[in-house]
């Protein structure tokens, strides 16, 4: 069966900065993994989200009109994935016909089960969330994330009996504590939903004109959170598949919107009767100069193009899962970031690939026969590196397939020191001084036969090198699968051109 995996939709309110980038990394990982391990396809779903007050202000503030406005930053976020080289499979906007028929239909479905009632809320509203707190979640009379004054707000609305779910949700995280990954926010949430009854979560708004109105009650709007969540389902219905596929679906969110998917999420899905999703994976924050980057905050701004056009495509993803932990916060130093695509894509993966290819171009017309250490059992040396590399790719197999892309790239990192240490040791460039052949040959041999599962293994974080470095050996990446056991196989090099320019350092 397919599976999805899911960026947030990111507000049409400015340009994307470097988290929105980091959100589509860890898809896009994630898909690439999936390609290598999976005979079942995986579908990367992104778009934006252009509904509410925060998008109108935003709008009207520019000199052009509110869907002018909307379909510029759309297009923004649109362009930007391939520049990042994140495979998009289906880009969803609130603002679609299709999903304003899905809204409709749900809004129907949940006003007739009596889930979704007329009333009144009163409540301390935070724009930049879009979401009303309770005045024990805020921090000296400020919203906890944007730090700016909440907006004292009572009016009519409609609401979602959202206690009634509750039961539910508690048995859900009691069965399933992997669902969030990492897992103690699991804990978090039953604690949450331990703590007595839910309010009733207001699902209307009256007078906001940007939005998708309620169905024969044209005063209120629904709630932007209720029209973003429900995105996922148009984009898979937009792809074409079974709403079955939800319990396949895996979505990547900050750590600022886990509420809205660990709670309101499945309780709205569980009322529209509709499949959980498999999985949550929540991450932390990039800071600059110690401040999270957002659009609130000018001098945050960093534009993941200009990130690129700076350290590489395949240098920025790596030195961002490289810098930190999934599930941390970070802050972004561009010159941490330059030493460590330096030292581990230029100098210990690059390098190694093109010393070990031009020797073996240079002495053996590029082509080594696996014959030659049947001959001659393997060295030592050569069955210790070996089995070392095989433990890590396999460990390095479990960290992708926890989303814990850091760990991945530590031990990848470590892999390729490995290989470096053997290379160095083995000294095939003194087959010039007249080093034996054989022994030459089976260094070369067993370099190249690793650096086939290292080129595999590194694909999802480094996609463009990895595949550079398996054509040089005859293989294709679209046809490449995951391996972790170490065949030593005939090697035809066809070229020795992988190279990784060092970055220059900023003063
Ligand atoms: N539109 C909602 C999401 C609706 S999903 C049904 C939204 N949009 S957003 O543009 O504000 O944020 C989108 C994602 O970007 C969130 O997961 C958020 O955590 C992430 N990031 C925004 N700033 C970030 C950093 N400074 N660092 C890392 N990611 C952060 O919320």
């Amino acid at each position: 069966m397919t599976n999805i995996i899911t960026t947030p939709i990111f507000y049409a309110n400015g340009a994307p900065h470097l988290g929105h980038a980091y959100s589509g990394y860890l898809a896009d990982v994630f898909k690439r993994f999936h390609s290598l391990t999976s005979d079942n396809p995986c579908c990367l779903i992104t778009g934006t989200d252009e509904h509410g007050q925060k998008i109108l202000e935003a709008a009207e503030c520019s000199q052009v009109g509110v869907q002018q406005f909307v379909d510029d930053k759309a297009q923004a976020f649109k362009a930007l994935w391939p520049e990042l080289a994140v495979q998009v499979d289906v880009f969803v906007r609130t603002s679609e016909e299709q999903h304003l028929k899905l809204i409709q239909a749900i809004w129907h479905k949940l006003l007739e089960k009596g889930d979704v009632y007329l009333g009144y809320y009163q409540g301390l509203y935070c724009l930049g969330c879009e979401q009303y707190y309770t005045a024990y979640e805020l921090e000296d009379n400020c919203c906890p994330i944007h730090k700016m004054p909440v907006e004292n707000k009572s009016e009519e609305t409609y609401l979602f009996r959202l206690d009634a779910y509750r039961q539910q949700l508690i048995e859900h995280y009691l069965n399933s504590s992997d669902f969030i990954t990492p897992n103690y926010y699991c804990q978090v949430i039953l604690d949450y939903l331990n703590q007595g009854p839910l309010e009733d979560l207001s699902v209307s708004r009256v007078n906001i004109p940007l939005g998708i109105k309620v169905p024969n009650h044209q005063e209120h709007t629904i709630y932007v959170w209720i029209d973003a969540l429900f995105s996922y389902i148009t984009a898979i219905q937009k792809a074409g598949f079974d709403l079955s596929v939800l319990a396949q679906t895996t979505h990547i969110i900050g750590k600022d919107i886990l509420k809205f998917h660990a709670i309101y999420w499945p309780a709205l899905l569980l009322a529209a009767d509709l499949p959980l999703p498999k999985k949550l994976i929540v991450h932390g924050w990039w800071t600059i100069n110690g401040q999270k980057i957002a659009k609130s905050n000018p001098k945050t701004l960093i534009s993941p193009k200009d990130l690129v056009d700076k350290l590489t495509c395949d240098g920025l993803r790596y030195a961002l899962f490289r810098q930190k932990h999934v599930a941390r916060d970070g802050n972004i130093v561009i010159n941490e970031l330059i030493e460590s695509i330096n030292a581990d894509l230029a100098n210990n993966f690059a390098n190694l690939v093109k010393r070990n290819h031009t020797i073996v171009l240079k002495y053996f017309a590029g082509n080594i026969d696996a014959k030659v250490i049947s001959r001659r059992a393997l060295a030592d040396e050569s069955k210790l590196t070996i089995q070392y590399c095989e433990q890590a790719i396999n460990e390095i197999f479990n960290y992708y397939k926890r989303f814990d892309f850091h760990n991945a790239s530590l031990l990848l990192k470590d892999t390729l020191d490995h290989c470096n240490r053997f290379f160095h040791q083995q000294a095939p460039w003194e087959i010039s001084k007249g080093k034996d052949n054989i022994s030459v040959q089976e260094t070369c041999l067993v370099i190249s036969n690793l650096l086939r599962l290292v080129a595999t293994a590194a694909y999802p974080l480094v996609p463009t090198l990895a595949r550079q470095v398996l054509q040089e050996l005859g293989e294709d990446i679209a046809t490449c699968q995951w391996q972790s056991v170490c065949d030593i196989k005939s090697i035809t090099i066809n070229k020795a051109l992988s190279h990784f320019k060092r970055l220059e350092k900023e003063h």
